[in-house]
């Protein structure tokens, strides 16, 4: 069942929607790919990575079209990679080039996936190569200013994207799932975190969600001192949570706001944590995230403490979504959920989602 009440009030059903195709997703760190053919299945297709010799990414089927021998399992010959069964050499646009045994070349043409390399990731198109429209990527120029605190991280999540899709939706899991990280000795997580006003932005047609924390003075602590002087006597407002960009990336972006700045100071003093969920299966997901801070330098040190405690912190949600995918697979006895007021992103991303599927799925209703 599809329609939108079951899938609003119904996990398994939610989850059992078809995979997304016509977006962009992570495919990977830039440094993942190589001159060496490395073999990833996204949305459940198996494909081959290399770059040229001037170090452009290639991204074909996995699959020769002889008889099926993962390409990954090749060696490149200049630009083109030669089948390590018997032979046949593609171009980086996926011709056949050469059959050793014979003198002309069948036709037929492996699958190319247009990629796009932005900060320290690699995006791919996954649906028809003709619809890839780079303006439907994330603005991501931040990851790439050397002046800002950045790192990223990778994980793998056992369970089906849209689990965590809805669970960077809930800001109210944090007091609870995330006690002993984000919330440990931290007051501005307690249960007042719970009470704080929402606001709810549509963007692109997409429902955000952010905990509004207004006289957040406390937290100009986190600011250098000469940011605190150019702060100075102004009220502050904190703005925590994010907004779906596309099915498989979620930004977040935790601000300080300078609500009268002196002339010439900044606005606004920012964090974006961004999650990039990648299906790998229907039930499994590459996960990637990036913490950039605007307002921080890029010390080593800090940056290892933090990518330590953001690491931690997400592996609680790793842990909860392969407990959930568990239950939901394996265990369908007593099935019954509710839903709840933290719940009010999360549904509109499920209104969402459904939204897509039928877009691209005629037999979705
Ligand atoms: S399977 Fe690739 S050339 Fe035969
Ligand atoms: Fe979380």
């Amino acid at each position: 069942m599809s329609d939108l009440k079951t899938i609003v009030r119904d996990t398994q059903s939610y989850i059992n929607l078809p995979l997304l195709y016509e977006h962009w997703y992570v495919a990977g760190l830039s440094e993942d790919f190589s001159r060496e053919p490395l073999g990833r299945t996204l949305l459940e297709k198996s494909i081959v990575f290399y770059r040229t010799e001037a170090g452009d990414l290639v991204a074909l089927q996995n699959r020769c079209l002889h008889r099926s021998f993962p390409l990954a399992e090749s060696k490149l010959k200049g630009d083109n990679i030669v089948c390590g069964y018997h032979g046949i050499e593609y171009s980086p646009e996926g011709e056949i080039n050469n059959v050793p045994c014979q003198t002309q070349c069948p036709s037929g043409k492996l699958r190319k996936y247009p990629t796009k390399e932005a900060g320290p990731f690699v995006f791919i198109w996954m649906g028809n190569p003709e619809n890839a429209d780079e303006s439907k990527l994330p603005n991501l120029d931040y990851l790439e200013n050397p002046n800002y605190l950045s790192f990223h991280g990778v994980k793998y999540l056992e369970g089906n994207y849209l689990l965590m899709q809805e669970n960077l939706n809930d800001l109210t899991h944090f007091t609870f799932l995330h006690a002993n990280t984000f919330g440990a000795d931290n007051k501005l997580l307690d249960d007042s975190f719970l009470k704080l006003p929402l606001e709810y932005p549509e963007i692109n047609g997409v429902t955000g969600c952010y905990r509004i924390l207004n006289n957040a003075e406390v937290l100009k602590a986190e600011l250098s001192p000469e940011q605190q002087a150019a702060v100075g006597d102004s009220e502050l407002v904190n703005k925590n949570g994010g907004i779906t960009h596309s099915p498989g990336v979620w930004l977040g972006s935790n601000v300080l706001q300078v609500k009268t700045p002196a002339p010439g100071q900044p606005e606004s003093y920012n964090m974006y944590i961004n999650h990039y969920l990648t299906p790998e299966k229907h039930n499994s997901c590459h996960y990637w995230y990036s913490v950039t801070a605007d307002y921080l330098a890029p010390d080593p040190d800090v940056i290892a403490l933090m990518q330590q405690l953001f690491s931690t912190a997400f592996e609680e949600d790793v842990y909860a979504v392969k407990h959930m995918q568990h239950l939901l697979s394996e265990d369908t006895t007593d099935y019954k959920e509710i839903n709840i007021a933290g719940d009010k992103a999360g549904v509109q991303i499920r209104r969402k989602i459904l939204e897509w599927a039928k877009e691209e799925n005629p037999t979705v209703t």
